[in-house]
């Protein structure tokens, strides 16, 4: 394999830079060409490339964001897009392609090894967190730490004021970030989307604390089990406490990723290109129990991965 092209695809993920790194770098140390592509997969499409050499990717690692920046791109959803893809991709010498991105990113890579036998090698980059075949994708811890330092800052205006406040965090379809960020933040609530939940049964308990002398409480709600906009009104109204709302939102994907996700894109990325030029295909590198692993895309991408029980029951434990 003399070049591989590389593209970040979906959301932006602090460490990112550092997978970028890792890639360019272990390649051309191989002595391999690297493509860099901007925007992720409109970016192939489009032919908005250029050659990485080992000082592009210099002074990057401590930059949250993408350098070479990303999208959700539609067109490649579509078969013809994908022809359109591999086409340029071959046109210009391209012999494997590095996809850091999160579940769609990943699936998009997959699709295009199945169907035009093109190597791909995936490397999960999304703070969701959500991805079977690694303990951790690249931008989770920093999301969480960005999510445990606002609830510590608000827990001190709520017991301040006897507030309940509730606190919206990332996660469409899933509660990763909630409940990490929950946990570790001592939330009297945690609200996923996996989990159906009870808001009147919750503000019971809040009525209890209420009656016991705590006065201030912190719900977190994962954005796909509803909005803070909404909940923290009813909340009001049902508990007769004073309520507050924050959604952290992109807050969560900017900043300066923390040294466990710059240390983590630089193995996955390095080791996806000693995957892909040993002749590994269609897998996502991952890190299960400490250890770097290669798995097929076929069988991280066709089950949504599962909040660890354990942390649900003892999230319910410590809000008693
Ligand atoms: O997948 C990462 C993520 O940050 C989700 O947690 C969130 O729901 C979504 O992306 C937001 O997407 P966008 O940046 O396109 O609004």
């Amino acid at each position: 394999m003399k070049r591989i092209a590389l593209i970040t695809s979906g959301g932006d993920a602090p460490g990112m830079n550092a997978a970028i790194r890792a890639v360019v770098r272990t390649a051309i140390g191989r002595g391999m060409e690297v493509l860099g592509y901007q925007h992720g997969y409109s970016g192939i499409l489009l032919d908005e490339f250029q050659p990485m050499d080992s000082k592009s990717v210099g002074g990057i690692i401590n930059r949250g964001g993408t350098i070479l920046q990303t999208a959700r791109c539609k067109e490649f959803r579509e078969k013809e897009g994908r022809e359109r893809a591999v086409a340029q991709l071959r046109k210009n010498g391209v012999e494997g392609l590095v996809v850091i991105g999160g579940d769609g990113s990943l699936t998009g890579a997959l699709v295009l090894h199945e169907e035009f036998g093109f190597p791909v090698y995936g490397v999960p980059g999304s703070i969701d967190n959500d991805l079977n075949g690694t303990d951790y994708s690249i931008g989770f811890d920093t999301a969480v730490g960005i999510a445990v330092d606002a609830i510590d800052r608000i827990r001190d205006t709520a017991y301040s004021h006897d507030r309940v406040f509730v606190i919206e965090v990332m996660g469409r379809r899933n509660g990763f970030i909630a409940v990490e960020a929950g946990l570790a933040g001592g939330a009297e609530a945690i609200l996923i989307p996996e989990v159906p939940y009870s808001l009147p049964g919750i503000c019971d308990k809040l009525r209890g604390a209420g009656a016991r002398g705590k006065r201030s409480s912190i719900i977190i709600v994962a954005e796909g089990a509803g909005h803070a906009a909404e909940i923290s009104p009813k909340v009001a109204e049902m508990t007769g406490f004073d309520t507050r709302y924050v959604v952290l939102g992109h807050i969560q994907r900017g900043g300066s990723p923390t040294a466990f996700d710059r240390v983590l894109g630089l193995r996955l990325g390095a080791f996806a290109v000693e995957r892909l030029i040993a002749g590994y295909t269609a897998e996502m590198a991952g890190l299960v129990g400490g250890r770097l692993v290669g798995t097929p895309l076929s069988q991280i991408l066709n089950a949504p991965r599962r909040v660890d029980p354990e942390k649900l029951l003892l999230a319910e434990v410590m809000a008693q």
